[in-house]
């Protein structure tokens, strides 16, 4: 049933805060980001040069690093210590995601949440952050993408996947990402880094990187990232490029944990699912795949669900049943894994909320280890 009025939580939300830009922190927008074969990559804006573990290295706005470390990286006057985290697939790791913290007008690049969002999830010291896209308003404007690399900490990493507002020369030259499907093994964890904004005629050959990808992977939870979601009830909807019938047989036969999307501006976790079409089933959390959306860094949130452009009737009902939380919260969500289980948590910031801040909704995936149990 789609919902003819709009609640006042929507209005106000779009009626809200202005944008302004924020003071950059990190003003050569220094970072590090995991390479997918080993070691790290530190890109920086501008001419400075850089030190690593007290010598000159490297060219001007790039270093690789081989070895995993820990380093110690000086650009400019900017300090940053790369300190990896635990290969050891029992330790304990926590990371935090958020998404689309795109401005809602040109000229910007980060929402005016985007920041105090961000210091929010920085707060509870994760091992690295997981961005889903659209990091920025007009992918093609280099000041939009010089503000959301400045408004960047150097430490700890930040792990995004290009949105549709990412579209530009832009994303690839500064290297936010490696290519349109990368991955990456922390742990526990093999994340799986897609971008689904490559043009149709390249999606089998993404899909096929995708099903390389995860047959490479022997970690215990497999996370897939990419900006549309699978499945929605936000505006965008389920399946906005016709794509699941392809990708979600490749999701299934490894069973992956976990599908991290943004796209719609809300917060939507579903059942654990296997299956695509009539075929489409909720099933143990164990044996199935839990999808979720967190575009929830955006200027302007929805909290409404069903209003979906052009999704096909049977698939909104199915949507409508396999859904377990739908909210409008500008939010991020902190991920723990430990010893076979892996604990999601939907954190309400105080930046873009009138409700107070603080957990609105959990889940929990299991799979198989040898790891003692957390
Ligand atoms: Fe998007």
């Amino acid at each position: 049933m789609r919902r003819a009025l709009l609640p006042l939580s929507l209005l106000l939300s779009l009626t809200g805060c202005p944008e302004a830009p924020v003071p950059p922190p990190n003003p050569l927008g220094v970072r590090a980001l995991p390479h997918p074969d080993g070691g790290w990559v530190v890109r920086w804006l501008g001419g400075a040069t850089a030190e690593v573990d007290g010598r000159p290295f490297g060219e001007a706005g790039y270093l690789r690093l081989a070895e995993a470390g820990p380093h110690a990286v000086r650009v400019g006057d900017v300090d940053l210590r790369i300190t990896p985290p635990s290969t050891d697939p029992c330790a304990p790791l926590r990371f935090v995601v958020l998404g689309d913290g795109r401005a809602s007008v040109d000229g910007l690049g980060p929402s005016v949440y985007w920041r105090p969002m961000l210091e929010e999830a920085l707060a509870r010291d994760p091992a690295f952050l997981v961005n889903t896209g659209d990091l920025v308003k007009d992918g093609d404007a280099p000041r939009e993408w010089r503000n959301y690399l400045r408004s960047l900490p150097p430490w700890p990493p930040m792990l995004a996947v290009r949105g549709n507002h990412d579209k530009g020369p832009w994303f690839d030259a500064h290297g936010v990402g490696h290519g349109p499907a990368w991955g990456w093994r922390v742990g526990p964890v093999f994340l799986a880094m897609i971008d689904a904004e490559v043009p149709e005629a390249f999606v089998p050959d993404l899909h096929r990187r995708l099903d390389d990808l995860l047959t490479a992977s022997d970690a215990p939870f497999e996370i897939v990232v990419m900006h549309r979601p699978v499945w929605s009830r936000g505006n965008h909807g389920s399946d906005e490029r016709g794509h699941n019938a392809r990708m979600v047989p490749i999701l299934d036969r490894h069973r992956v944990a976990l599908v991290l999307s943004g796209h719609d501006h809300d917060y939507e976790r579903f059942c654990p699912s296997v299956g695509v079409g009539e075929a489409r089933r909720c099933v143990d959390a164990a044996e199935g795949t839990t999808y979720v959306v967190t575009g929830g860094a955006a200027t302007f949130t929805v909290p409404v669900p069903g209003l979906a452009r052009d999704v096909d009737p049977a698939v909104a009902d199915a949507d409508d049943a396999a859904s377990r939380v739908f909210s409008g919260a500008h939010h991020y969500v902190e991920i723990e894994v430990q010893g076979g289980v892996l604990r999601g948590r939907a954190v309400r910031t105080r930046a873009g909320n009138v409700l107070p801040p603080g957990p609105f909704d959990t889940f929990e995936i299991t799979r198989e280890t040898s790891c003692p149990p957390s």
